[in-house]
């Protein structure tokens, strides 16, 4: 179909100029629980799955069955793959795309030393060539956008310039740059210099990604970068309704934050709990949570490590003692 529309409308500005918004991966903390519940917030444009790890020997039609397309649905998931292996790589994409997969992500990113020991995430960095190949032979593979994810190097960024023309070439239809490499990890802060070099070089979209946690931050990013659309990660842990609040700076129509949107964001989160999981990973699941919430300001932050080290009786203990005291710093 349809991809060459697909490919031209997958990032868009609305009417009233805001670029398109998207909902980072992030592995171990925007997990399927945490993504419904932003999606019950709502705001953004589009999102994406954790990396899924693709070995060389990898069981595609059991590893692929972890991605559900319709999972926040109406808003479109992409799903992200990591990997070394050009040909598994591609079956991967082929079988998510059947699984009803929108748009196929490359991790060239992931700092993880057990992933990048195997050349894939930031390994791939080092190696734009292979880069280039699995790339293209993902965009081969599916008729639905493939876009990348990079970091700015592996060790620095003495090949930044070779591997965003290595994705841009291998006919990818948009690339995210995180622009720190995997040494920096998440010290140092986003270089967006780099973001506006990387505008600068390349035909295809640019998504800036990295540091944004104010509305000031997202047009500060968008005017030094001259990117193409946003994507927040941490900043929209610690305040669910930073997209709204982003969308609503461009349409001049106030957005109020409501009780009942913090409500539904937790009701939301914990409704989507494996049932698998034990007490204790439930409770850590809403205090990872809770850790960045209470960072959102000074009123917060004083409670910050009463919430952390607290102990409850299950989830509605949890939501019982802590939500008055959110509802109190939230909505000062
Ligand atoms: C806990 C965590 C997990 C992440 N997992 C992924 C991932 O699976 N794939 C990916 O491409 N980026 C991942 N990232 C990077 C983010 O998508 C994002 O690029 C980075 O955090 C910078 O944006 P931020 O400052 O808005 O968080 C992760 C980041 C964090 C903090």
């Amino acid at each position: 179909m349809d991809s060459f529309i697909l490919k031209k409308s997958i990032l868009h500005k609305d009417i009233f100029g805001c670029p398109s918004l998207l909902l980072a991966p992030m592995e171990g903390v925007g997990d399927r629980p945490f993504r419904r519940a932003m999606a019950a917030v709502g705001g953004f444009d589009l999102a994406c799955t954790e990396f899924l790890r693709v070995p060389s020997n990898a069981h595609v039609p059991s590893l692929s069955k972890r991605y559900m397309a319709d999972e926040i649905s109406p808003i479109p998931l992409a799903a992200q793959i990591m990997g070394s292996d050009p040909v598994s790589m591609a079956d991967m994409a082929a079988a998510l795309v059947a699984r009803g997969a929108p748009q196929i992500d490359l991790n060239c990113g992931c700092p993880s030393n057990t992933v990048t020991g195997r050349g894939a995430g930031s390994s791939l960095l080092k190696t734009p060539d292979l880069l280039y190949e699995i790339a293209a032979a993902l965009v081969k593979a599916v008729d639905v956008p493939v876009t990348a994810k990079l970091r700015s190097g592996f060790a620095d960024i003495s090949l930044f310039r070779e591997n965003l023309l290595a994705a841009q070439e291998s006919g990818i239809s948009f690339l995210t740059l995180h622009p720190r490499t995997k040494l920096d990890g998440y010290g140092p802060p986003a270089r967006w210099d780099l973001i506006a070099q990387a505008k600068e070089l390349l035909s295809i979209p640019v998504v800036g990604s990295g540091d944004i946690l104010t509305v000031a931050d997202a047009h500060r990013m968008l005017r030094e970068t001259k990117c193409d659309a946003l994507m927040i990660g941490r900043g929209a842990v610690t305040n669910p309704w930073t997209f709204h609040e982003i969308r609503s700076s461009f349409s001049g129509q106030p957005f109020v934050k409501t009780l009942e949107s913090l409500h539904l964001f937790f009701s939301t989160f914990i409704a989507n709990f494996p049932e698998e999981w034990p007490l204790r990973t439930r409770i850590n699941k809403l205090k990872q949570i809770a850790s960045f919430q209470f960072r959102q300001n000074k009123e917060l932050e004083q409670f910050r490590s009463q919430v952390l080290t607290g102990s409850y009786a299950g989830e509605e203990d949890f939501l019982a003692q802590v939500l008055p005291l959110l509802e109190k710093g939230c909505f000062v």
